[in-house]
């Protein structure tokens, strides 16, 4: 059920997790504008939110009408001008913090003083980004999990400026989309990321050092523990670059070295091998059918 007095949505960015969360948004009942760069950037977005769509139908999460009633509420566009009736932004640009500035200052001058804004961000400061707007006590992180329509957490993050009911509002809004919201501060990884990338990094660590195979450490973990996926299968799914980015980031702030990305990761990034979107990583997608292991020397 969206908020009372809550219509209109701004995303910006329609990739992985921009389309996902553009998509649960629609869902929920609002107007929601999704904003790329050019059409063709909004292609595959689109693609990926009306495959999800039709699971939903074809499972029976949605009914055939309500998919198509999300559908309606769904504006795509490449403007920032169909943007200016937005009341609550989230941006989900690629994870850089010039061009996450830069599209926050340029919202920041065209959308009216009450509107709130939301960074998707899962490494940089989102006291730094609010620092590059007009309004850093209507400034929070809403942090969401990949595959977003599925996963329901969101981490909801304030900084020391952000104003209470702003807060508390991006908390209902979270509730709002079908999430459970979780409260944090804006600390490099918040609670998920703090506690995940050390686990992913050490996983990669016991490869190297020869502890198991691939298949054996991702059985261990999935079957000793209860885990929906291993974590080499989970390393695959969110991308190596991506978790390799973050450790960096989290290794900058924090100089411990269970965020230090290990040599094996940084020389599998190095290749391309970047996980299951780049077709390789730690299993080989290429073929289609069951992912085999790699051979990685
Ligand atoms: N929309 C609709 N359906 C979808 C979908 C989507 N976007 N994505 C996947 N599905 C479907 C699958 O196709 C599958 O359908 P079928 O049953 O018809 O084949 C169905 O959902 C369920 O998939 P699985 O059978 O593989 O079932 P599962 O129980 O393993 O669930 C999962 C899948 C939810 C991804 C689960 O494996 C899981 O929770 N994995 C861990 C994911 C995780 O940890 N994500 C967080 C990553 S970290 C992050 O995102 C933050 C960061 O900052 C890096």
């Amino acid at each position: 059920m969206p908020e009372p007095d809550l219509k209109e949505i701004a995303v910006l960015g329609c990739g992985l997790m921009g389309s996902g969360i553009a998509q649960v948004c629609a869902q929920a009942g609002y107007e929601t504008h999704v904003l790329e760069t050019s059409e063709e950037r909004l292609k595959p977005g689109l693609a990926a939110i009306h495959k999800s769509w039709e699971k939903f139908a074809a499972k029976g999460v949605l009914t055939a009408e309500q998919a198509a009633a999300a559908q309606r509420r769904l504006h795509p566009t490449t403007s920032l001008r169909d943007l200016e009736k937005a009341q609550f932004v989230i941006e989900a640009v690629v994870e850089n913090l010039a061009a996450k500035r830069e599209v926050f200052q340029q919202l920041d001058e065209r959308l009216p003083p009450a509107a709130i804004f939301a960074s998707n961000t899962s490494s940089l400061s989102i006291t730094e980004l609010a620092a590059s707007t007009r309004r850093p006590e209507r400034f929070v992180g809403l942090h969401f999990f990949n595959p977003v329509p599925l996963m329901k957490l969101v981490e909801v993050a304030r900084t020391v400026a952000t104003d209470q009911a702003v807060f508390e509002r991006a908390v209902a809004f979270a509730r709002s989309l079908g999430k459970t919201p979780v409260r944090t501060g804006d600390r490099t990884g918040f609670i998920v990321n703090r506690l995940l990338v050390p686990y992913l990094l050490d996983a990669v660590r016991a490869l190297e050092e020869g502890v198991g195979s691939i298949v054996d450490i991702d059985q261990g973990m999935k079957l000793g523990c209860g885990y929906p996926m291993g974590p080499l299968t989970l390393l695959d799914f969110v991308g190596l670059d991506t978790t390799y980015y973050i450790a960096e980031i989290m290794f900058q702030e924090f100089r411990e070295r269970r965020f230090a990305p290990p040599p094996l990761l940084k020389r599998m990034v190095l290749a391309g091998w970047n996980g299951k979107k780049a077709g390789r990583g730690f299993y080989d997608y290429r073929q289609g059918g069951e992912p085999q292991p790699m051979n990685l020397g």
